[in-house]
C-alpha cells in the first residue's frame, strides 16, 4: 500500500460495522435462530439502514435503538418469528458488540501520535456509550458523535458537519474510515478523506469517479502507516 492521506489531523471513525461486529448479535443467538441466522443477521442490518435514509428523507426521526427494532420486527416476522425473549435478548446483545480485534491496538497508536481519533456514528448516544465501554476504547477516543445531536443520519451533510464542528477542523483534515460503501461515498461527497474498510468483500459503488473513496483497505490492522499528520 503507498497511498497515504495527506495532512490529517482527526481520524473520525464509523461504529458499526467498522469498529464494531454487527453480525456479533445475532451470531450470539444462532441456535435460537437457526441455520439461515447469516441471512437473518443480513436482513436486519439492510432493513435498519433502509430506515434510517427513509426516515431521514421523510424528516421523520426516532434514534438507531428504536429504528434497530423496528428493522428486527421486520426481519423476524419475515422470518415468521414469534419470540418475545428472543428480540429481547438480540437487542440486549446488541449494546454489548464485539470489537473488531485490531481496533484497540490501532486506536493507541494514533493516539501515541497526537493525532484526534473519534466516532461519528448513527448510533443512538445510549448505544454508543455502551458499545465503547463494552470494548474498553474509551480511553482512546476523544470524541463519540451521535447523529442524535442533529437528528438525521448518514448520509445527510450535517452529519458530516458535525465531525467538523465537534474537532474544529476543516473537511480535507479528517480521515474518515467507514466499512459501509455507501458511507464513504458520502463522506467523500462532504471532502473528508476517506478509507473503505472493506471488510465483507463488497464491489465498489458505481456513483461516478469524484465520489468514491480515496483508498481502500480490507481491516483496520494496518490504518495508522497510511496517516500522516498535518506538518506545523
Ligand atoms: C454507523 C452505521 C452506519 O455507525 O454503521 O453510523
Amino acid at each position: 500500500m503507498t497511498q497515504k492521506l495527506e495532512n490529517i489531523k482527526a481520524c473520525v471513525f464509523d461504529a458499526y460495522g467498522t469498529l464494531f461486529d454487527v453480525a456479533a448479535s445475532a451470531r450470539h443467538c444462532a441456535a435460537d435462530i437457526g441455520d439461515n441466522w447469516l441471512n437473518f443477521s443480513a436482513m436486519w442490518r439492510k432493513k435498519q439502514l433502509e430506515y434510517t435514509w427513509l426516515r431521514t428523507m421523510m424528516g421523520r426521526y426516532v434514534d438507531f435503538w428504536h429504528v434497530t427494532g423496528e428493522a428486527l420486527d421486520f426481519t423476524m416476522d419475515t422470518f415468521n418469528m414469534q419470540d418475545p425473549l428472543l428480540r429481547a435478548r438480540l437487542m440486549e446483545l446488541y449494546l454489548k458488540l464485539d470489537a473488531y480485534p485490531e481496533v484497540p491496538r490501532m486506536l493507541a497508536n494514533l493516539k501515541d501520535r497526537g493525532i484526534k481519533t473519534a466516532i461519528l456514528s448513527n448510533g443512538s448516544r445510549t448505544m454508543l456509550t455502551a458499545a465503547v465501554r463494552q470494548a474498553g476504547i474509551a480511553h482512546l477516543l476523544d470524541d463519540v458523535m451521535s447523529v442524535d445531536e442533529v437528528k438525521a443520519f448518514k448520509i445527510d451533510p450535517r452529519v458530516y458537519q458535525m465531525a467538523v464542528d465537534h474537532l474544529e477542523v476543516e473537511p480535507h483534515e479528517v480521515a474518515f474510515q467507514s466499512a459501509n460503501a455507501w458511507d464513504a461515498v458520502g463522506a467523500t461527497a462532504f471532502g473528508f478523506q476517506v478509507v473503505w474498510i472493506n471488510r465483507f468483500g463488497q464491489k465498489q459503488e458505481q456513483m461516478g469517479q469524484d465520489i468514491l473513496p480515496k483508498i481502500e483497505v480490507k481491516s483496520l490492522h494496518h490504518f495508522p502507516d497510511i496517516v500522516c499528520e498535518t506538518e506545523v
